[in-house]
């Protein structure tokens, strides 16, 4: 794996619901990546992956894939200069087709400059405590700041897939900014 000329940093979407709101936070992130001097920020849809349940008949860490969906995933990650995760707390964890796109690879995680993003009524911290987990268990290059986005409780009663990231979680647009900022630092030091 060689990420030295890697000019781009996944944002991944961490849930699939029809009615979700993590594509539209996930753009809102790579916008204000946008801002930031560096490599360019590209939203992945785990929809889009096409990824099976557990689909591979041998573990990732002992490679040897055989869907073409699972090569193309781990291409795109292995080219990725650094993942960007941007997902929901679903009941105190994260969404299972979250877990399904991680475990589907083994080593393309190795020493990848990972940032989490969480966002849930109190921001997400429990999901964002079992991720840091799992991808310490996967050895990535985790950002050390995991902001949680603070999910007003009439937008999650609402449930119609609604949010204004911008105008939502603007007391946290800095601390979003700043663990880009600490994220792009990372993947040129990579
Ligand atoms: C299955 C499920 C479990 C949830 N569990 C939590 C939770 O533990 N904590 C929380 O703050 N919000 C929880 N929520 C509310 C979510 O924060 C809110 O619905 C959010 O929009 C979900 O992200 P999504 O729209 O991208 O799917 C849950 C929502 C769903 C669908």
């Amino acid at each position: 794996m060689c990420i030295m000329h890697a000019n781009h940093v996944l944002v991944l979407a961490g849930s699939v619901r029809p009615a979700r709101r993590s594509l539209a936070i996930a753009n809102w992130v790579a916008g204000m990546a946008g801002g930031i001097s560096g490599p360019a920020f590209r939203v992945v849809d785990i929809l889009d992956l096409g990824l099976g349940l557990g689909d591979e008949p041998g573990m990732a860490a002992l490679g040897g894939y055989t869907r073409p969906t699972t090569c193309a995933w781990s291409e795109m990650v292995t080219a990725a200069a650094g993942v960007t995760i941007v997902t929901p707390q679903y009941n105190w964890g994260y969404p299972a087709p979250l877990k399904n796109a991680i475990d589907h690879l083994y080593h393309e995680w190795r020493d990848k400059p990972v940032l989490v993003i969480t966002y849930g009524s109190r921001g997400g911290d429990k999901c964002a405590a079992q991720l840091k987990q799992v991808l310490g268990g996967m050895h990535v290059r985790l950002c050390e700041a995991m902001p949680g986005l603070m999910l007003a409780r009439a937008r999650i009663e609402a449930d119609d897939g609604q949010v204004e990231p911008a105008i939502d979680f603007a007391a946290q647009a800095g601390e979003v900014t700043e663990a880009l900022e600490a994220l792009v630092a990372s993947t040129s030091g990579a």
